[in-house]
């Protein structure tokens, strides 16, 4: 294993050949540094998975990083036709273990423009029918995908996070934003709050009660600054940092609420093409899905209340109130 996916020793010799190295300016907010270089007249871009300087690895919380991880599992080499990961080469520092790096090729021409215009109808379906292709692909498989846990990705965005954040006093914006957002839910949407608040304290009777439904390798992260569609119409899928055994439809719920002002259609028409695809693809949805769906749905706002409820109580956080109300009574 360790032969097919060879792990680099440092940085230094992930980069040998590399010129013109310039950073890159890019939408990402998780802190991490990333370079665009040269190497045999090809571009590529290079990502420091740098736990001293990103709350997002911090959170996840996978010494040398789950990108590496995926990588010598043979993970990444095992994903479906549909998807695209740019990763060519990964590295650990040995003499810095909190350090990794991976070499990706430049995709930048494929990735979905960081604007707020609606992807398109045709688009929005084939992310959805790729991502069910991923969940699909490792649904039985055989792979070691435990990388990081459903409980770890239920308090990425939680007061915890931030309060330890804050002690190491680092100055991150999004840690920041949640510290401030979880007790804003409580006034603007108190109802929902109410649901959510205690399960971002403690995700156990959620994470429990998924634990009943089928699980598979889910990415963690479906946001549209890290998607893109090549030229076959393949789906580019990047920041492969909180991967690991899920529930599919966790991706789902994710992709609606971080996508919420972009999507072209409505959630429950989204939901409705990601099921499609998963049955086309012979899953049979029939003993789990109300179940699963509706703890997921809950889970997003366990992920993104302190987000919502920036926007005040908007027909966006009213739907998920409503959702959470549901999905509170699935709990374990
Ligand atoms: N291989 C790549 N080719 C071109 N652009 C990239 C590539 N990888 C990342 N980027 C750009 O950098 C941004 C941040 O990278 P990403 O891995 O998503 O970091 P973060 O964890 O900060 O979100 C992406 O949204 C994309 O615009
Ligand atoms: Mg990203």
């Amino acid at each position: 294993m360790s032969d097919r996916y060879p792990v680099l020793d440092s940085v230094d010799a992930l980069l040998v050949g590399a010129t013109g190295r310039t950073p890159l300016d890019a939408p990402g907010k998780s802190g991490a540094v990333l370079d665009r270089v040269t190497i045999d007249g090809a571009s590529y871009v290079v990502k420091y998975l740098d736990h001293e300087g990103d709350w997002s690895l911090r959170a996840a919380g996978v010494p040398g990083s789950s990108t590496v991880a995926l990588w010598r599992r043979g993970i990444l080499a095992a994903l479906p036709d549909e998807i695209v990961q740019p990763i060519v080469a990964v590295a650990h520092d040995r003499e810095r273990p909190t350090l990794a790096a991976v070499l990706m090729d430049d995709v930048a021409e494929t990735l979905v423009p960081a604007v707020d215009d609606p992807i398109t109808i045709e688009q929005n379906d084939r992310f959805l029918d790729h991502m069910a292709a991923v969940h699909v692909a490792f649904w039985d498989t055989d792979l070691d995908i435990d990388v990081v846990t459903p409980t770890d990705r239920y308090l990425e965005l939680s007061p915890r996070m931030a309060a330890a954040e804050a002690a190491l006093g680092s100055d991150h914006l999004v840690p920041r934003l949640v510290a401030q957002g979880w007790p804003l839910l409580e006034t603007v949407a108190p109802k929902a709050a109410a649901i959510v608040v205690p399960l971002v304290h403690d995700p156990a009777p959620l994470v429990n009660a998924l634990a009943a439904t089928p699980s598979t390798l889910i990415h963690g992260n479906w946001k549209l600054d890290n998607l893109g569609t090549d030229s076959e119409g393949r789906t580019v899928l990047l920041d492969w940092e909180t991967p690991g055994r899920g529930a599919a439809t966790a991706d789902l719920a994710w992709y609606l609420a971080i996508n919420c002002r972009r999507l072209p259609v409505s959630k429950e028409q989204a939901i409705a093409t990601y099921r499609a695809a998963l049955e086309r693809r012979g899953i049979d949805t029939a003993p789990w899905w109300d179940t699963q769906i509706g703890l997921s749905l809950l889970g997003a706002l366990v992920q993104f209340g302190w987000e919502k409820a920036f926007s005040g109580y908007d027909d966006e956080l009213v739907w998920w109130e409503q959702r959470a109300i549901e999905g509170a009574a699935l709990l374990a």
